[in-house]
């Protein structure tokens, strides 16, 4: 296994840092969480870092972590996804994110640090609603040019599976994208931006 991005500073930075580790599952794969790092009601209350372990994640599944009371959402793409991504553009608001909340490390055209790991606050940007994750191609309630994303069932908006919003629907922005870092090939966190620990 290799780390990328932490040097030796910022590791007894995550150490010493009130890191919460685990996960919330909606009914999709949970990461259980470690007992002895549980947090306390009032880390959560401040927002403390949450470790996520995405090893487990399959292809086209999304897991659905806690963070400052939020959903964070974590979405493994598959390579199908990453080659419809570009093909949506011009369907869309902001396809290259200039007015979008994102880390820089995932200011790119994937909005990701990994292209492969989407990350996002799973808060519609509209009214604060939850969408909900579509991944399907095409199904009959969506239409044909779907090609997979998440709908808000509240007043319709739409984004794709890289957060970015339609064109013509309520929502004027796209997802935003929390601060996240990898610690590992396998865990990433959620809370610290790499560039800043
Ligand atoms: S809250 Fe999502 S479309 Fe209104």
């Amino acid at each position: 296994m290799t780390s990328e991005g932490v040097d030796d500073e910022k590791r007894r930075f995550l150490t010493q840092a009130a890191i919460v580790v685990g996960a919330v599952g909606a009914g999709f794969l949970t990461v259980p969480f470690v007992a002895s790092m549980r947090p306390s009601a009032k880390a959560q209350a401040l927002g403390a870092p949450v470790e996520v372990d995405v090893s487990k994640i399959e292809p086209g599944q999304r897991i659905i972590v806690s963070w400052r009371g939020k959903p964070v959402w974590v979405v493994r793409r598959t390579p199908e996804i990453l080659t419809a991504l570009p093909t949506l553009d011009d369907k869309l608001l902001d396809p290259r994110s200039e007015q979008s909340e994102q880390p820089e490390a995932a200011r790119n055209e994937v909005r990701a640090i990994k292209p492969e790991l989407f990350v996002a606050i799973g808060i519609c940007t509209h009214l604060g609603c939850s969408p909900v994750y579509r991944p399907e191609i095409a199904p009959a309630d969506l239409g044909p040019e779907w090609k997979g994303g998440f709908f808000c069932p509240c007043h319709g908006s739409r984004f794709d599976l890289a957060g970015r919003v339609y064109k013509g629907v309520p929502a004027p922005v796209n997802l935003a994208i929390p601060p996240y870092s990898y610690i590992s090939d396998t865990r990433i966190v959620i809370g610290l931006d790499g560039e800043k620990a």
